[in-house]
């Protein structure tokens, strides 16, 4: 037969700037926000946890120690005090001085511009952060089902299926870490009975697994990208989006836009 030309499947990776741009800039800051931005990145990714007076700011590990000048656990000090911390000067001398974000501030600042992918992170320290991230939503209207390029995730199950009530029209995700390596159809069905992706590590992504939660009748955004090669074969097994501290490795793939 001859006629119309094959047209080339396209396959596009969704390319998720994991705590920002966190290769290039402090994890969590709104430099590595930026910076996200301007390498084109589809969507950042936030960890989301809450101070002693129930503000709620981005900052991954439960203690301060690491990211910032410090010590202490992050739920012991209250917004004014962790905002006095440097959470650059540990990344490079080039960020001193960059702060400890609000989760308003994060959203107030990207809305529209970027997706956003929210951690709820160490949610059973926190009572009340779901609806504490609900309220951040609904009242800036971003809760209705056209508000597409908002995803809500966590490794913590329960959390997910409070914050999926509380937001019904949002998207959420299962975080699945290494003790998942071996989920099976029955337990991704019960995720996709309030979750819309399947979030694995990415050391048990293969194509089987992707086409069993396609399956199942979710995405599949699989985390956390370092190296090149990580990216290309996460490419290769048909991951819809690749979770990753430096964007520029998801740019490079044929039909990549
Ligand atoms: O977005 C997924 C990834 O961030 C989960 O692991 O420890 O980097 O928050 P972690
Ligand atoms: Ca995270």
């Amino acid at each position: 037969e001859g006629g119309e030309p094959a047209v080339q499947e396209q396959q596009q990776v969704v390319n998720v700037a994991h705590r920002g741009a966190s290769g290039h800039a402090p994890e969590n800051t709104m430099a590595a926000f930026e910076k996200a931005l301007e390498m084109k990145a589809d969507y950042i990714e936030i960890d989301v946890q809450m101070t002693k007076d129930g503000e709620l700011i981005a900052i991954h590990d439960t203690t301060v120690d690491r990211t910032t000048d410090g010590t202490g656990f992050v739920g012991d000090f209250t917004l004014e005090e962790i905002q006095q911390l440097d959470a650059g000067s540990w990344f490079s001398e080039e960020f001193a001085g960059e702060q400890i974000p609000t989760f308003e501030e994060i959203v107030d600042t990207y809305r529209g511009k970027v997706g956003l992918l929210i951690e709820l992170k160490s949610p059973g320290l926190y009572p009340g952060i779901e609806e504490k991230v609900a309220n951040v939503l609904m009242e800036r209207n971003m809760h209705r089902p056209d508000n597409n390029k908002i995803i809500i995730q966590s490794f913590n199950h329960d959390s997910v299926q409070t914050s999926k009530q509380l937001l019904p029209n949002i998207p959420h995700g299962v975080l699945a870490g290494m003790s998942w390596a071996d989920v099976t159809d029955e337990q991704l069905q019960e995720f996709a009975a309030y979750a819309d992706y399947f979030n694995p590590n990415r050391n048990f992504v293969d194509k089987n697994l992707v086409e069993r939660v396609h399956q199942a009748g979710m995405d599949i955004y699989a985390y956390t990208v370092r190296e090149q090669e990580h990216a290309d074969q996460l490419f290769e097994a048909g991951v819809d989006g690749i979770i990753t501290d430096f964007p520029e490795y998801v740019y490079d793939f044929p039909g990549q836009k």
